[in-house]
């Protein structure tokens, strides 16, 4: 007999953790939820208004008056700010570069994350972000932080651009996902750390199906 869990990914930017728990999600049967893709939408829509995103008030004002919605479709989730789709808006170079800045603030932080509470009640759920194993999901049968180093992880970024058909310079990329990193982790608001009984997996070497092995593996001994 199996039973339903909670699946916890954190780690910094191009780790893999998207790309790996989509595919344990859809091996398992599980719903996945991107939660770095609601802090996305939610600067999106702060810069279409221009809020002054240093204003943890005014940041937090937006966020009670925003409907964000994540829609699992075959192409991956889609996500919904107030009934529109923004999906391709949120991964622009704009919204990249202050999506940290956004989610530093500490109020706005715990509404976020009692909805994300909400998502994930059912169980039988995945989540990944940079605070799940520590203040969304602390209870998650499984816990995971995922990480690379900055290299592999700036080498991934760049070959994704590049098939995207988007020309971008590896160490400009490079420095983002450091600069990201560091705010992330150094913000007073749950930063980005490691749960202490979370199991740690450096996918530098490791492929894809490695990854999402390693983690579907860790899952059924969880289930069991
Ligand atoms: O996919 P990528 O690694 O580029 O980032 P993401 O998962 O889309 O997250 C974008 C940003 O949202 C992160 O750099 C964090 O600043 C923030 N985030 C967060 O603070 N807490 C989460 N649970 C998820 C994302
Ligand atoms: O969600 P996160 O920012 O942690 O990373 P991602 O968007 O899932 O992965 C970034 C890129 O790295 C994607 O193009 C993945 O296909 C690739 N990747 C890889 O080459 N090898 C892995 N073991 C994991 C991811």
């Amino acid at each position: 007999m199996t039973k339903k869990i909670q699946i916890a990914i954190d780690g910094p930017a191009g780790a893999g953790k998207s790309t790996i728990a989509k595919i344990a999600a859809e091996k398992l049967g599980y719903t996945y939820i991107d939660t770095g893709a609601m802090y996305r939408a939610l600067t999106y829509k702060a810069l279409q208004h221009q809020i002054d995103l240093s204003s943890e008030e005014a940041v937090t004002t937006l966020l009670k008056q925003t409907v964000i919605e994540l829609q699992p479709s075959p192409n991956g989730q889609l996500v919904f700010l107030d009934g529109q789709n923004v999906s391709s808006e949120i991964r622009s170079n704009e919204v990249t570069s202050q999506v940290s800045t956004v989610a530093a603030h500490g109020t706005m932080r715990e509404i976020m994350v009692e909805r994300q509470y909400e998502m994930a009640e059912k169980g039988g759920v995945i989540m990944d972000g940079r605070d799940i194993g520590t203040a969304v999901l602390p209870n998650a049968e499984l816990k995971v932080f995922m990480s690379a180093t900055v290299e592999e992880r700036a080498r991934r970024r760049y070959e994704d651009n590049k098939q995207r058909g988007i020309d971008s310079s590896f160490e400009a990329l490079k420095e983002e996902i450091a600069l990201r990193d560091k705010m992330d982790s150094e913000r007073e608001a749950s930063p980005l750390v490691q749960a202490e009984d979370a199991i740690y997996l450096d996918t530098t070497e490791l492929s894809i199906d490695e990854a999402a092995n390693a983690i579907l593996k860790l899952a059924s001994e969880r289930m069991a």
